[in-house]
């Protein structure tokens, strides 16, 4: 499927879909600014969309380099360990990277402006969110993400929610916003069913934790926390998926090519997505606390609760 589809099906993105059709998630929006000026009633219509599973696009926000940074757009400054090159909160060591001091310094300028950027454009888009959020890390991924071999379980070109082995969310929320810093090429995801759809192919496939076990992955340091049932059958969840060759072909989905110098945002641990092609691009990721969200009809716990009867956060 492509964008070029000629008959995309109008679809609210809280509806269940029906096999084999085409779905219409991106929400188009026109700020050229990241801080723009928003009217609440847009705001109030752009959250419901995003809470629903949409994903917000702008194409026409540009994240500009300053002089000299464009050298960063080369996959040698990886330190060959790490995929990405990160700058964890609040630190001043960029990760995963090498280079001069200078280049060093140079990265985290870069890296630092794109995670304040993108804060400014959360905190203007979403006012409420603010006494929610909390900073986490900021990425530059500077490799081409076509045909690098990786695991079934890493491989991000298969559609999946984000979930992490040994970072238990306990229902924590993962906002995150993209950007397209490759001058040339588009990055290529694919996004697919609503959460609440892909929660009922899946959620019965999964089972609990053993009496003792979160305890236990705590203690041999396997988790960085304690981990709730939450985690546990959303990490099963993204495997799941993963896993499922055929799923991964026919579930409805969508294909969207991100252009150079565009910008987007969705909740990854609730939108479907895998990229497929693309050289370049930023990400910043925010933590969002659970009461943070207006709508919980759709956030993947208050799914979860629902279909297994039983809070997913409980001790
Ligand atoms: C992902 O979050 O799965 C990867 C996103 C990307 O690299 O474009
Ligand atoms: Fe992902």
């Amino acid at each position: 499927m492509s964008i070029d589809t000629p008959t995309l099906v109008p679809q609210s993105a809280a509806g269940a879909v029906p096999a084999g059709a085409a779905l219409d998630l991106i929400r188009t929006q026109p700020y050229t600014d990241w801080a723009p000026a928003v009217a609440a009633e847009t705001r109030a219509t752009l959250r419901r969309e995003l809470e629903q599973g949409a994903v917000l696009y702008f194409p026409n926000l540009h994240f500009p380099f300053q002089s000299g940074e464009e050298r960063f757009l080369d996959s040698r400054w990886s330190d060959g360990k790490s995929k990405n090159i990160n700058l964890r909160a609040d630190d001043r060591a960029v990760r995963g990277a090498t280079g001069s001091e200078k280049d060093l310094a140079d990265l985290y300028a870069l890296i630092r402006r794109y995670a304040e950027s993108s804060e400014s454009l959360i905190h203007a888009l979403f006012p409420e969110y603010i006494p929610h959020m909390t900073r986490a890390g900021t990425s530059l991924r500077p490799s081409q993400i076509a045909g690098r071999p990786v695991s079934w379980r890493k491989d991000d070109t298969r559609l999946h929610v984000d979930s992490f082995p040994s970072n238990p969310m306990l229902g924590k929320r993962l906002l995150r916003v993209f950007h397209n810093i490759d001058p040339a090429e588009p990055r290529v995801w694919r996004v697919g069913e609503p959460f609440g759809d892909f929660a009922k192919h899946f959620v019965p496939k999964t089972h609990g934790m053993w009496p003792g076990q979160a305890w236990l992955m705590k203690q041999l340091h396997i988790t960085k926390r304690t981990r709730s049932e939450y985690d546990h059958r959303m990490l099963q969840l993204h495997d799941l998926a993963k896993a499922d060759l055929d799923y991964q072909k026919t579930v409805p989905q969508q294909e969207f090519r991100f252009p150079p110098g565009s910008t987007w945002i969705v909740f990854s641990d609730q939108l479907l997505h895998a990229a497929m092609r693309g050289r370049a691009m930023m990400e910043q990721t925010i933590y969002l606390d659970p009461q943070a969200i207006s709508d919980h009809t759709h956030s993947p716990e208050a799914v979860l609760t629902r279909m297994l009867g039983r809070p997913m956060l409980a001790a």
